[in-house]
């Protein structure tokens, strides 16, 4: 088997993805391309693909494509770096390609309950992930978790496809028992805005 390219991963991907296919078949059919992209180990990967962030994890753009309808990005978190309780009103694959994340779920009790407001939460399962894992995840009822890398640990590297433009996300604020909408910005801005 020869190489599988970053480029042929996203062409299979919008293949798969532009099919009309339901989030269930999407996954199915995208998370072992994404499993073979990470047997590739990082030679994929450009410098402008792995920027870090000192404050919070790194979310570094690959690809969006031009109809929103897919993006693709690698996090870089250090130890101790997580993310809110979110969801993603999308599907998405996700893969680590170094060190262990960690995913910490959460049930939502009314999850017929429209509306962003008297939200009850459980903490449910957590998963583990080393590299080469693959996970994924789709929407209704909603995926919400939160994820990180241990703070005793060495951090991780991870590829993130998601089923629209990932520039925004739902977080959850367990306390108020609330879900608001909050924009999120790639990390390599200046160095996509340059390509
Ligand atoms: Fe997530």
């Amino acid at each position: 088997m020869g190489r599988y390219a970053l480029q042929q991963f996203i062409d299979d991907a919008k293949k798969a993805a532009g099919q009309d296919c339901a989030p269930h078949q999407c996954v199915a059919s995208i998370a072992p391309r994404m499993m073979r992209l990470l047997a590739e180990g990082e030679r994929f990967l450009e410098d402008h693909h792995i920027e870090s962030d000192s404050k919070q994890a790194a979310r570094n753009l690959i690809y969006a494509s031009e109809d929103d309808s897919l993006s693709l990005y690698v996090l870089v978190w250090q130890p101790g770096q997580w993310t809110p309780v979110h969801d993603h009103s999308s599907w998405g694959v996700v893969g680590v390609l170094r060190g262990l994340l960690e995913e910490r779920n959460y049930i939502r009790m009314n999850p017929l309950q429209e509306g962003d407001e008297h939200i009850d939460l459980r903490p449910g399962g957590i998963i583990l992930m080393n590299p080469g894992t693959v996970t994924t995840f789709v929407p209704n009822p909603d995926h919400i978790h939160e994820t990180g890398a241990s703070a005793d640990g060495q951090g991780a590297m991870t590829l993130h496809l998601y089923g629209r433009n990932m520039d925004s996300y739902n977080v959850y604020d367990l306390w108020r028992r609330t879900r608001t909408r909050v924009n999120v910005h790639a990390t390599n801005l200046d160095a996509i805005s340059k390509e």
